[in-house]
């Protein structure tokens, strides 16, 4: 046997100022199930994670909550480590980046970099809020774009007409913190000079350690040129000091990822055979994997590497990067219910279901993966109960009636036992190269064979007639060693339904190459049901519960806070919400079919100084469209434009009724004119 390998693996550290979703769950599943899978081939794997604990929306939250920065992400980090343990992702070390770890090492790469004169400073000018006293990042300003007039944007770009521009474009600027109205003010910064390391990322970029597509992605930023990065910020700040420059913290991505180390750092003084340095030195033998969301691409393959180069530390063996989950085909929505917190989740469903939903549906490329609720119901079903479980439970009885619970010995297919030897390395090198949608497909194959012979066996049947018995035993037998197999193949992904699996069979933890034996006469322990259906009215209550915890999040909300305002179905709302709604009384100038969409009618209205286009899903209740041309409607006119396939969508007109032919437009009263405002 090769020497075990030494693994360290992270996954992005979630941000300490919310909570834990099933997106993010995508991220920690399939890292955790990577990591599993490489402890059972008894590689040393070690696997941490922090919170990201710094930043101003951090200092910001706590002070909205009126608590300490530290006190915030205290209540976080125990709330994020019971959603994990919950989910069954195993952590060797959940840690903080505001930890002294970090601090510790914050500095010293930091000095390092200074001292091999990769950083830079100059003066910037930016900002600043005369009444909070500080310096507002782009999100922080608000004002009326420069160049569609809009008002309400923020500070670099306007989601009306997508324009992008430096804050100090916008007009009429304001700071979305107190609401003053900002001043320009300079402040020394500092910067890690990227472009140094540009022909070190060309190769490393290019040396296997990213997938394709992301390696072809930075390409694009590589060949336009690299930017020096920004990595300071003024007082007042919730993160790290500068050492020797009072005032200045360094900005939370530079900290960030070193909150890697810092965890395995911790770790270590708790794990005296962990050497922190075998695994950091530049000539370190171990191997270094990050898991990460496609967002956080260029912080993790260009500044990360490039940090670590210039500090005298190893760079990553390689970045893993995932796409986006979607919930029903679309991005996860609050109003919907398909906004679905880990507890929540976790409120009404078993953690596995969604680690063996995630496990089949997930393959080595970076595109956004669909949890379709109905899909995931089925598949769960069908292949964890109705297929592996499904073996168990066959064969358990007679073993027990026939046989005292012994297993008795010999092969009773052989050419069933061959094939699942066989198909053995496969589904490791799937599961190694983090192909778990493979690796799931060949085991359900193998579970396919199985349920098939028994059934072509019918111990069941065998069982009635005389003399039969040593038959239905050696069947019986054969099957659960088949589900043996099978266990060991799906441990990574379902260790519950393995640690029962195991106690049933009356064997110690499996391990992968335990796949290599088989039992033989073998007393089992009483079979107990080892996974139950997914009832559907879980899923919809999981729904309705998201739904509701909007709904309590708005009444939660202060007035005027935007964030959590969008699309409510039946909740209270402030009135400042309401007043932001600009409703119009709009002239249907032209209406028709969109060629191609079943529910859609394309609209053109008047709405006094201008025109929209707006797609509405109203053919239903209007088949002949032109009949709706010269009437007033109203409008909602200051919704978000919206992209849609055929086109722009500018507003959105107003109807009621359940839907069908039953949809009615609304209409003013006569005598009203285009463009007028509701009051
Ligand atoms: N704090 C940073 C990461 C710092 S790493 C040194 C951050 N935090 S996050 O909480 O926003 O995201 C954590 C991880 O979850 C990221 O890898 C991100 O891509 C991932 N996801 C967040 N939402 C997601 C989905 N909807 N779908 C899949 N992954 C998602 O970024
Ligand atoms: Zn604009």
């Amino acid at each position: 046997m090769s020497e075990p390998r030494q693994i360290l693996v992270t996954s992005a550290l979630p941000y300490a100022n919310g909570s834990i979703h099933l997106g993010h769950m995508l991220e920690y599943i399939q890292t955790d199930m990577w990591v599993r899978f490489q402890k059972l081939r008894g590689n040393q794997c070690i696997y941490v994670c922090a919170d990201d604990a710094h930043g101003s929306a951090i200092m910001l939250r706590a002070e909205k909550e009126g608590i300490t920065p530290e006190q915030l992400i205290a209540n976080v980090q125990a709330e994020h480590s019971s959603d994990f343990a919950d989910f069954l992702v195993d952590f060797d070390n959940f840690h903080s980046t505001h930890s002294e770890e970090n601090r510790e090492l914050s500095s010293l790469i930091y000095s390092r970099l200074r001292d091999a004169g990769h950083i830079a400073t100059r003066s910037v000018t930016q900002y600043f809020d005369p009444e909070k006293g500080m310096f507002l990042a782009d999100r922080f300003i608000k004002g009326t774009c420069p160049k569609c007039a809009a008002e309400d944007q923020y500070g670099d770009n306007c989601e009306k007409c997508g324009a992008t521009y430096a804050p100090t474009e916008l007009k009429n600027p304001k700071s979305a913190i107190s609401g003053a109205t900002p001043v320009l003010r300079d402040s020394q910064h500092f910067f890690f000079k990227l472009p140094d390391f540009q022909a070190m990322l060309q190769q490393w970029t290019r040396s296997g350690t990213l997938q394709d597509a992301v390696a072809n992605k930075l390409a694009e930023w590589l060949d336009s040129g690299l930017q020096e990065w920004d990595i300071s910020r003024d007082a007042p700040y919730f993160g790290f000091e500068i050492p020797g420059e009072p005032g200045k913290y360094f900005y939370v991505w530079l900290d960030a990822p070193i909150g890697y180390m810092a965890s395995f750092k911790n770790l270590c003084a708790r794990r005296p055979e962990l050497d922190f340095d075998a695994f950091w030195n530049q000539d370190s033998k171990a191997e270094l994997y990050h898991f990460i969301g496609k967002d956080i691409v260029n912080f993790h393959a260009l500044f990360w590497p490039a940090m670590l180069e210039g500090a005298g530390f190893r760079k990553p063996t390689a970045v893993n990067v995932h796409g986006y989950l979607t919930v029903n085909g679309a991005k996860m929505s609050k109003s919907r219910g398909t906004f679905i917190k880990a507890r929540t989740y976790l409120d009404h469903l078993q953690p596995e279901y969604l680690r063996y939903y995630y496990a089949a549906k997930l393959g080595r490329g970076v595109d956004d993966l669909d949890l379709n609720l109905e899909d995931f119901v089925q598949k769960v079903n069908s292949d964890l109960v109705g297929k592996v479980v499904n073996i168990a439970s066959r064969c358990a009885g007679f073993i027990h009636k026939g046989n005292d619970g012994v297993m008795v010995s010999g092969d009773a297919a052989p050419e069933l036992t061959e094939a699942f030897l066989a198909a053995a390395p496969s589904i490791a090198e799937a599961y190694e190269g983090r192909d778990f949608g493979r690796a799931m497909r060949e085991i359900m194959a193998l579970a396919d064979r199985a349920n098939a012979w028994i059934a072509d066996k019918a111990p069941w049947s065998l069982a009635k007639q005389e003399g039969k018995q040593d038959e239905v035993q050696a069947i019986c037998a054969q099957g659960i060693n088949l589900f043996r197999q099978l266990v060991i193949f799906l441990k990574p992904v379902l260790p519950l339904l393995a640690a029962d699996a195991e106690a049933f069979l009356n064997v110690a933890p499996l391990t992968w190459n335990d796949h290599l034996s088989r039992l033989e006469n073998h007393p089992l322990n009483p079979f107990k049901a080892l996974m139950s259906r997914i009832e559907p009215a879980k899923v919809e209550a999981m729904v309705a519960a998201s739904k509701e915890d909007l709904l309590a999040a708005e009444a939660k909300a202060p007035a005027g806070n935007g964030e959590l305002t969008k699309d409510p179905l039946s909740a209270e709302i402030e009135f400042d919400t309401f007043a932001a709604v600009d409703l119009r009384v709009a002239l249907i100038v032209k209406a028709e079919a969109v060629p191609g969409a079943d529910k859609l009618l394309q609209l053109t209205l008047d709405i006094g100084d201008e025109r929209r286009n707006v797609f509405s899903g109203i053919k239903s209740a209007y088949p002949e469209p032109s009949k709706l041309e010269g009437r007033l409607t109203m409008m909602v006119a200051n919704l978000k434009p919206r992209k849609m396939r055929f086109g722009v969508s500018e507003g959105m007109v107003m109807a009621a009724g359940p839907g069908g032919e039953e949809i009615y437009l609304l209409s003013p009263d006569s005598g009203a004119k285009p463009g007028q405002r509701i009051k």
